[in-house]
């Protein structure tokens, strides 16, 4: 099973983490499996833009992105090239790195 290493955020994970993926889940769906607080304001309907992050590490494993995310990510505070919406990203077989921006839209 893939590893998802969530690097150290300030705020909502002080030390970051490792989780090991469950073949088909989202970072998100990792992310809270394991108590992470990330934020899913839409409830992972791709409308909101709040669990943003940024994939460090095996971005090219990841599941490919729609129309509507790119739309939505536009929006993301802090875009970066390797942005994904960690409620649409499905988790290949290969361990990734994932950092949680500091804000995001509801904290700006
Ligand atoms: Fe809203 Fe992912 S939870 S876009």
């Amino acid at each position: 099973m893939p590893i998802v290493t969530f690097l150290p955020h300030r705020i909502i994970l002080p030390k970051g983490g490792q989780f090991f993926a469950c073949p088909g889940e989202t970072i998100l769906d990792v992310g809270l499996r394991n108590h992470i607080q990330l934020e899913h304001a839409c409830e992972k309907s791709c409308a909101c833009s709040t669990c943003h992050c940024i994939v460090r590490k095996g971005f090219s494993s990841l599941s490919g992105w729609s129309e509507q995310e790119d739309d939505i990510l536009d929006k993301a505070w802090g875009l970066e090239s390797h942005s994904r919406l960690s409620c649409q990203a499905i988790i290949g077989l290969v361990d990734i790195e994932v950092e949680i921006p500091l804000y995001n839209i509801n904290h700006w």
